[in-house]
Parts: C-alpha cells; structure tokens; sequence
C-alpha cells in the first residue's frame, strides 16, 4: 500500500496502474475509519483491480466550525485499517494541498440539495461536490463508493456527476450498523456512555415504523417516528421526511414513487447523528 500526500504523486501512482489497463475505484472518505468505511473498501477491493481511498477532513463541507474543530482525526489508525482492508493507494492530503487557493465554485446541483441536509447545513453539500469533483478529476475512477448511512449525500454525488459529465459509475452500499443497531459513525465517539446507551433507538423506531407503515399514511407514519424518538429526553429529532428515494423530495402517499425511504436526523445530547430507512426498494 502506498500512502501519497500530494496531488501528483497521486496522479502518478494511479497513472502506473491504467498504463496496464487496470480498473480503478475510489472510496472518498473523512478518516476516523470504522467497519462502516471498511465494508466500502472491501467491496471497491472485489470489483476493481487497484482501490484508491482518500482520507481528508474537507473543511469546505463543514459549515458548523465546532464540528471541524472536534472532528476526530486519527492518520495511523486509519492506515492501518486501510492496509488491512485491502487498499493500494492512500490520499493524505493537506488542506493546502487540496485547497492551494480559496475553491469558489457554486454547484447547480438542483432540489436534492434543497432538503434535509441541504436545508439545515447551508453550503454543506456543495462543499461535498467540491472535494468528490476534485477527487474524480484527479483519480478519474472507473467506480466510486459511498454509504447508504449518507443517503441523500448519494444522490447528490449523482448530480454533481451529472452536471460535470464525469464517467463514473457511483456504487451504493448498505449502512454498517453496531450490533445494537446504531449505525456506525465516526461521530459516536463523541456519546457519553448513557447517551450511547440511549442512541440504539433511533435505528429501532425506524425498524418499527416500516410494520407501522403498512397499516398507516406517510404523514402518521412520520409524526410516529417523531412522536416515539422525541419521547426520550436526550433525543430531539431535527427532521423525519420521508422521500423518493431517488429525487429526494417528500412524497405524500405510498404509492408516489417506486423506491421510498424515510431520513433522519436526531441530537442525540449535542451529538448530531442521522439514519435512514427503506419502506420501498
Ligand atoms: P465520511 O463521513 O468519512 O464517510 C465516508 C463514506 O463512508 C461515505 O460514503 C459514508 O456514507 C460511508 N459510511 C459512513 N458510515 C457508514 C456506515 N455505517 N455504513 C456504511 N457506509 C458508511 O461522507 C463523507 O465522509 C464525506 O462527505 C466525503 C464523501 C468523504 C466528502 O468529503
């Protein structure tokens, strides 16, 4: 595995491989690696010969400053957990490398940026089309990997590709979770003991809601999941929508798209956490 910290050694490491015809994947990542990380790496390692991660904390995408700031960081420990799962090529970049000046660009990226995250985290996600825009040109991958815990972030990414004309494949992967149902974030850290005990019910009252749903109307279905997360003190729901799952907006009946999903995002104490769940697929 080699590691690389600059944008042409990069270029070159990656060049080496399609000099042969090899096929390339990319797994974009913040570090703070866990198995949910892992399980992207493993799959990018079955379907491409050589499996590019990068690790950066992409200070455009954050538009809470604390939430920089606390961000976890931990280079050595994700090095090896990349080693171990399988990886040729580690980005470390700098911020100044990434970012040698200001990136001014503003994305066209439509309404599956305008909700949920779109809405509460102003400039987020055009921070995120920054560094995968980036990331895509200096990799040119043949596939890239992103999780499903990031739901609505996977139909942006689709956007961005669209609107930039990027030949990229963009491959899906089901959410990790604990054993407890939480699913794995490099956030989780950051719960005390009592608030991780307290976290696990978010993922089950979403669990309950699709046996809800079956007998109920999306706009029950919704004021249900608030109603049963925000019953517990520590746990303070800051959106429930359930969407098309492709186009991200709401829909008002089940039978409104073919795939819909229902997105989360909870305080759980001042930790931030989100999740999602399929009621159609
Ligand atoms: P990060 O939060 O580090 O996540 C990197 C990738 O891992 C994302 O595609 C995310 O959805 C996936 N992931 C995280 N937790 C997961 C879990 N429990 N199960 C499955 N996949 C999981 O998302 C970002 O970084 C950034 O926005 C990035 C795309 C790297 C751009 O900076």
């Amino acid at each position: 595995m080699q590691i690389v910290k600059t944008v042409i050694a990069l270029q070159d490491a990656v060049k080496a491989f399609r000099a042969v015809g090899k096929s390339v994947g990319l797994v974009p990542t913040m570090g703070a690696l866990h198995e949910g990380h892992k399980s992207l790496v493993v799959r990018c390692r079955k379907e491409n010969d050589v499996v590019v991660v990068s690790v950066f904390v992409n200070p455009t995408q954050f538009n809470n400053k604390q939430d920089l700031l606390t961000y976890p960081r931990n280079l050595e420990a994700d090095a090896k957990l990349l080693g171990d799962a399988g990886a040729d090529i580690v980005f470390m970049p700098s911020v100044d490398e990434v970012y040698p000046e200001p990136d001014n660009r503003v994305f066209n990226l439509g309404p599956v940026a305008e909700v949920m995250e779109g809405k509460m985290r102003p400039g987020h996600f055009n921070g995120v089309a920054q560094i995968v825009s980036k990331l895509f040109a200096w990799v040119e991958p043949d596939r890239a990997y992103f999780g499903e815990k990031d739901f609505q972030q996977i139909a942006v990414i689709r956007a961005m590709v669209k609107l930039e004309g990027f030949k990229v494949q963009i491959v899906p992967c089901p959410i990790v979770r604990e054993a407890d149902g939480l699913a794995k974030s490099s956030r989780n850290v950051r719960l005390s003991p009592a608030l991780r005990k307290i976290a696990p019910n978010i993922a089950r009252i979403l669990r309950e809601s699709c046996n809800f749903a079956l007998s109920h109307s999306v706009a029950e279905t919704q004021q249900w999941v608030i109603d049963g997360i925000n019953a517990f003190p520590d746990l303070r729901v800051e959106y429930y929508q359930i969407v098309d799952a492709l186009s991200m907006q709401p829909v008002a009946d089940w039978n409104d798209a073919p795939a819909i999903s229902g997105c989360i995002t909870v305080y759980c104490g001042d930790v931030r956490l989100i999740d999602n769940i399929a009621y159609r697929k």
